[in-house]
């Protein structure tokens, strides 16, 4: 890798960024002056910037509490994104796992490890997620059991997999779900007749929305909590 690519990947620095810091002498390599930003290194060449030793930043697992109204995209022309709520280095590697809608609250993954985003978002390792959702109308008495045998969304040919509704109070229930259909939750409580009006995700897989996580905030995963992600719930 360049020596100029390698500064940047390590400290979110620009590319063009790297090469001042490289031109104003501030780079050893392998503790020499190194002044070309063009300079291929090797696997065991050590650069330091300012005496800092550099290395290349292992991948990432944040936790977000997404609030209402922001997009889960890196890119949206009419609202704010939640990748403008990190203040991550690199910030164009990381995506959102799976999408929430722009109303919809609470738990959200963002990695910029490309596998494991796959084993949570992909329909075949059937993750869990729940969600609390409030609705319009009172829950009808037998919206468990149609959950479980699988609704037909509008305009598609396959019910969904069995799903799990715990009624919670009148218009109030957490539904976990092991999948990840467009609007899934939503469309579900359509397909009863019924209107979601709020819609919060608390978990996925094991893995809780941690109570001391304020709207908007984030923070890195355990190494606990990744395995918990991955757990498939029943
Ligand atoms: N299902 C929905 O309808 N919306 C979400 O944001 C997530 C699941």
């Amino acid at each position: 890798m360049r020596l100029d690519k390698f500064i940047s990947n390590c400290t979110g620095l620009t590319r063009s960024q790297a090469t001042k810091v490289i031109r104003q002498g501030r780079v050893l390599v392998n503790g020499e002056l190194c002044k070309q930003g063009a300079q291929q290194l090797a696997a065991a060449d050590r650069v330091a910037l300012d005496d800092n030793e550099l290395s290349l930043p292992g991948p990432r697992y944040l936790v977000l509490h997404k609030p209402a109204g922001y997009v889960c995209s890196s890119d949206d022309p009419e609202h704010p994104t939640v990748m403008m709520l990190l203040d991550e280095p690199a910030l164009e590697k990381l995506n959102p796992v799976g999408r929430l809608d722009l109303d919809t609250t609470g738990l959200l993954l963002i990695t910029d490890d490309g596998q494991w985003l796959h084993r949570i978002t992909s329909p075949k390792h059937h993750v869990a997620k729940t969600y609390r959702v409030w609705l319009a109308d009172p829950i009808s008495a037998d919206a468990a059991v149609q959950f479980a045998e699988g609704v037909l969304l509008r305009g598609e040919k396959d019910p969904t997999l069995p799903a799990e509704l715990e009624v919670i109070a009148e218009r109030e229930a957490l539904l976990t779900i092991h999948e990840g259909r467009y609007h899934q939750v939503k469309r579900m409580f359509a397909s009863l007749g019924n209107k979601v009006v709020r819609l919060h995700r608390e978990k996925i897989g094991d893995f809780q929305l941690p109570e001391d996580l304020a709207t908007g905030e984030y923070r890195l995963l355990t190494e606990a909590e990744k395995d918990q992600v991955q757990i498939k719930g029943k």
